[in-house]
């Protein structure tokens, strides 16, 4: 059977950053809770004129730089912080990126198991032709209200991946597990702009979610745990990686260890990424060992609601070759950071509405949200080369 898996991957980060020590100190809260309880460093906050499709499309073009979109006809946009009920993230982040109009373009949801949905789609359209390679974007922006539990574990980026035949990364195995169970442990309602959470549900629903998902991987023949060299987990909070770990280790029966290698390393200071956040760790994982090439990296990607779903690659050799491997680190220290003041100015007047309006220009990224018009959201290109589509519809 034909390789196919991850060809390459990138990651985008919001325009500003907020530390959770001063949240901590504004909150009256240990700051041992949030840097060691949660194991939250700082987290990421979007400027007035950035969404999921200015950050989506961003890790996009840094990832097309490398790749080229040559034999791409599909654009998966997963997220669940989508913009517009009924047109997809992906159109928009098409025009931005200068696609041609032979590539599809479609939006995913499931809480945050979106973008492993997009993964697996990808995978399938992969097998059936090989010559096809997948455009994935994963990209969210995790809202929860001030002063709420949830507060400290937001976060906004996102994640691009090439899917492909022969891939570079990481090849995708066949087999994976699943878990669907209808839960109420998290959840927006199309009127609230922050998340609806019953946070002890939540972190029992991920556990039973990962050991149901699990069982399934191994009852399909799936790689058994000693042979799986390090795993990697959707991350609301980097601490409840390390909870998974030992409960799976418990499950089935393993010693603890240190097989979660360097993936926490980039959502302790991103924050949740929602659908981002499970790729987000895969390149801290694979930015961050060099010896992986040949190992075998377990996946558990959890959305609430729910769904789960376990699944296994392998890494090819000449995967540290592939993507700069301080390229996440660069764009994490270049954000702006916010006070909690500016924070909670910011987090209180996010727009939510269709009514016109024209946003402040604040991101130096290369694409802005620019406003809305005539009930329609307008984005702009600010990159270096516009292409022609962009520079007809994208300013305000
Ligand atoms: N020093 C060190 N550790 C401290 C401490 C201190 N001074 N004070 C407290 N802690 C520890 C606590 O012991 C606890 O650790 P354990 O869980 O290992 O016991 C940890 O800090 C957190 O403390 P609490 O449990 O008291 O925290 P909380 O109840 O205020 O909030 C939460 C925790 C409910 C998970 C909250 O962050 C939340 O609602 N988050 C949003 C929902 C979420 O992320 N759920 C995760 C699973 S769902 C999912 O994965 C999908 C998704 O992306 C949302």
């Amino acid at each position: 059977m034909t390789a196919v898996g991850i060809h390459d991957l990138a990651i985008a980060t919001a325009h500003h950053v907020v530390g959770l020590a001063d949240l901590a100190a504004r909150r009256d809260v240990d700051p041992g809770k949030y840097l060691v309880g949660l194991g939250q460093e700082s987290m990421s906050f979007p400027a007035e004129d950035e969404d999921v499709v200015t950050m989506g499309a961003a890790a996009a073009r840094t990832l097309l730089h490398r790749t080229g979109a040559d034999g791409v006809r599909w654009l998966l946009f997963a997220t669940e912080s989508g913009v517009d009920q009924s047109k997809s993230a992906a159109v928009y982040a098409h025009r931005l990126l200068g696609l041609p109009p032979s590539v599809r373009a479609v939006e995913l949801k499931q809480a945050c198991y979106g973008g492993t949905a997009a993964l697996q789609t990808a995978l399938g359209i992969v097998h059936r032709d090989p010559a096809e390679r997948v455009l994935v974007i994963a990209a969210d922006v995790a809202r929860y209200a001030l002063h709420s539990p949830g507060e400290p574990t937001q976060g906004a980026g996102a994640a691009a991946m090439l899917v492909s035949a022969d891939p570079a990364l990481l090849e995708v195995e066949p087999v994976s597990g699943v878990a669907t169970a209808d839960v109420d442990d998290f959840w927006r309602p199309n009127d609230a702009s922050t998340a609806v959470v019953d946070g002890r549900l939540s972190v029992s629903a991920y556990l039973a979610a990962l050991k149901s998902a699990w069982d399934d991987h191994r009852a399909r023949g799936g790689a058994t745990a000693s042979e799986i060299d390090r795993f990697v987990y959707h991350q609301p909070f980097t601490r409840m990686a390390e909870k998974a770990h030992a409960a799976l280790a418990r499950h089935v029966g393993l010693p603890d260890g240190e097989r979660l290698g360097s993936g926490l390393e980039y959502n302790r200071r991103l924050g949740n990424t929602y659908t981002a956040s499970l790729y987000a760790a895969l390149a801290a994982l694979l930015d961050g060992d060099d010896a992986l090439a040949g190992r075998r990296i377990g996946l558990f990607s959890y959305g609430s609601g729910s769904v789960g779903e376990f699944f296994t690659g392998v890494v090819r050799p000449g995967y540290d070759a592939v993507r700069p491997r301080d390229e996440v680190t660069r764009a994490l220290a270049a954000r702006v950071p916010l006070s909690v003041d500016e924070y909670e100015r910011l987090h209180a007047a996010r727009p939510t509405g269709s009514a016109d309006a024209v946003t402040r220009r604040v991101t130096d990224g290369p694409y802005r949200f620019a406003g809305v018009r005539s009930r329609a959201r307008r984005y702009e290109n600010t990159a270096d080369r516009p292409s022609a589509a962009a520079e007809q519809g994208g300013s305000v």
